[in-house]
């Protein structure tokens, strides 16, 4: 940094879309490189190469290095590609017996700490190589959350690092046995256990207690974070890096942005209608009557949406409690997602049950998606807690209401009465109460207009928050 005025940024994470996408983590990873690009950051990435990846977006591979896990000498591809539509370098790393295989759907602690070791060994060759030496390291989650302490540890690097916590509800317990794997002896992780008295490893922990920086995704999720006092182990974690680094060592939290190239009613080809501010209700209207028709619901009916994991953080058991009362009310209801199979079990139950009102898309589609956004009318996001969420961001852009529990990063970026509704999380009773008063609103197209353009208006580009993302890697940088 001191000698080039360009800062160097490798963001690491298990999802970058389009590449291999889950949720929410890898649209910010897929976009927010690109952000920094535009600011003036060299921004590069890194993810594993699964199988899946490999199959769509063959790679050119560009060199080889070894890492020794299990006491064995393993081999680690690097492969080169960019981002879509970019210049933005994406490295994918392989290792065709630890990496390609990782189980997605079970993600296992060992696998990790395999492709956490190969992400210090790629900082590694990196350096040695002296074309692109990352300034900073900036990881996101517990799947990345051991880099800090293995470059740190192991590879005696004192390179800067940024832990995102993008979700505190996963934390990638395992155990200690897989430090081990990656060549700690006895001796170093007695001291790492005896220090914290716990028992088993923490992978987000770790990068808690071990990273330069740590931030999150909304302030508020930041202050409710900052909030627990619950003596959970995360707890320990986090008063054990305040005995390190002080009270002035805040948590930051920096609000997603949202990628405007792919989410913008105005030019998305996925919708058969594609409508700006000005012709919001026209263009919604059409885009409303075709899905509609196509899923044999009626056109002429208030119609909400729920878009996201079948998880319990989601807040889907909200939605199947009121299910009944919100068809009394005369209304559809869609709910696209995937997830926990009790959940989606339910979910498909309900829709069976009340096939003219509710309609359950377990498959999830991102077409399906853009077609929600523009056709449904209000947006369901009941989440029990969220870190920021973007589908309320993504569904203002579209002119559909929000309607969210008042949580983390929901309030940051939905004006309550203004742009969306908020209710008490958890609360069934202020849920439908909240519905039936935007139900009124509905019934006043002057007003309910009024609202979708105010919505709409709201700039939720990565432009802000890039640039506090870039302010916030130079502080690390500079910092000592
Ligand atoms: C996680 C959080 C969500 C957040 C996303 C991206 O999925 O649950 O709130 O928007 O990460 O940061």
């Amino acid at each position: 940094m001191t000698t080039r005025n360009k800062l160097n940024a490798l963001l690491v994470g298990y999802e970058v879309a389009p590449f291999y996408k889950r949720g929410g983590l890898g649209d910010v990873l897929g976009s927010l490189p690109l952000a920094l690009a535009s600011l003036g950051i060299d921004a590069r990435v890194t993810m594993p190469y699964y199988n899946s990846v490999k199959r769509h977006y063959p790679q050119k591979e560009i060199a080889s290095f070894s890492v020794i896990f299990d006491k064995k000498e393993e081999k680690v591809k690097i492969l080169q590609g960019v981002l879509p539509s970019s210049h933005v370098p994406i490295y994918f790393l392989a290792n065709r017996k630890l990496i390609s295989i990782i189980n997605l759907r079970q993600k296992n602690i060992e696998e990790f700490v395999f492709f956490d070791l190969a992400v210090a060994g790629f900082i590694n060759w990196l350096e040695d190589q002296g074309s692109f030496i990352p300034d900073l390291v900036h990881c996101n989650d517990w799947h990345t959350a051991l880099i800090p302490f293995l470059l740190k540890k192991r590879m005696k690097s004192s390179i800067k690092t940024l832990l995102t916590i993008h979700n505190l509800g996963y934390q990638g317990r395992g155990s200690f046995k897989a430090l081990e794997q990656a060549g700690f002896e006895n001796q170093d992780l007695k001291i790492l256990k005896k220090s914290k008295s716990i028992t088993n490893l923490n992978a987000l922990g770790e990068g808690i207690l071990h990273a330069s920086k740590i931030s999150t995704v909304s302030p508020r999720y930041a202050k409710e974070i900052s909030q627990i006092r619950k003596r959970t182990q995360i707890y320990r974690y986090f008063r054990l890096r305040e005995q390190l680094l002080g009270r002035s060592d805040k948590l930051i939290g920096i609000l997603n942005g949202t990628d405007t190239k792919i989410w913008n009613p105005q030019e998305d080809k996925l919708i058969p209608k594609q409508y700006g501010v000005t012709e919001v209700s026209t263009g919604k209207k059409k885009n409303k009557y075709i899905l509609l028709d196509e899923l044999h619901l009626p056109a002429d009916k208030p119609t909400f949406t729920f878009i996201g994991r079948m998880a319990s953080q989601k807040g889907i058991e909200l939605i199947l409690k009121i299910a009944e009362e919100l068809v009394d009310l005369g209304i559809n209801l869609i709910l696209l997602g995937t997830g926990l199979k009790p959940l989606e079990q339910k979910v498909h139950a309900l829709s069976e049950k009340h096939s003219s009102a509710i309609k359950a898309e377990l498959i999830f589609t991102e077409k399906m998606a853009h077609r929600l956004y523009a056709a449904a009318d209000f947006l369901l996001i009941p989440s029990n807690y969220e870190p920021c969420g973007l589908v309320q961001m993504i569904g203002m852009k579209y002119g559909t209401i929000p309607i969210a529990a008042r949580t983390g990063g929901l309030i940051d970026t939905i004006d309550d009465g203004r742009t969306g509704f908020l209710f008490q999380k958890g609360s069934t009773h202020d849920l439908i109460t909240t519905i039936k008063k935007v139900l009124k609103v509905y019934e006043d197209p002057e007003r309910f207009e009024k609202m979708r353009k105010e919505a709409m208006r709201e700039d939720f580009s990565w432009d802000k928050s890039a640039t506090l993302y870039k302010k916030l890697y130079q502080t690390i940088v500079t910092s000592r």
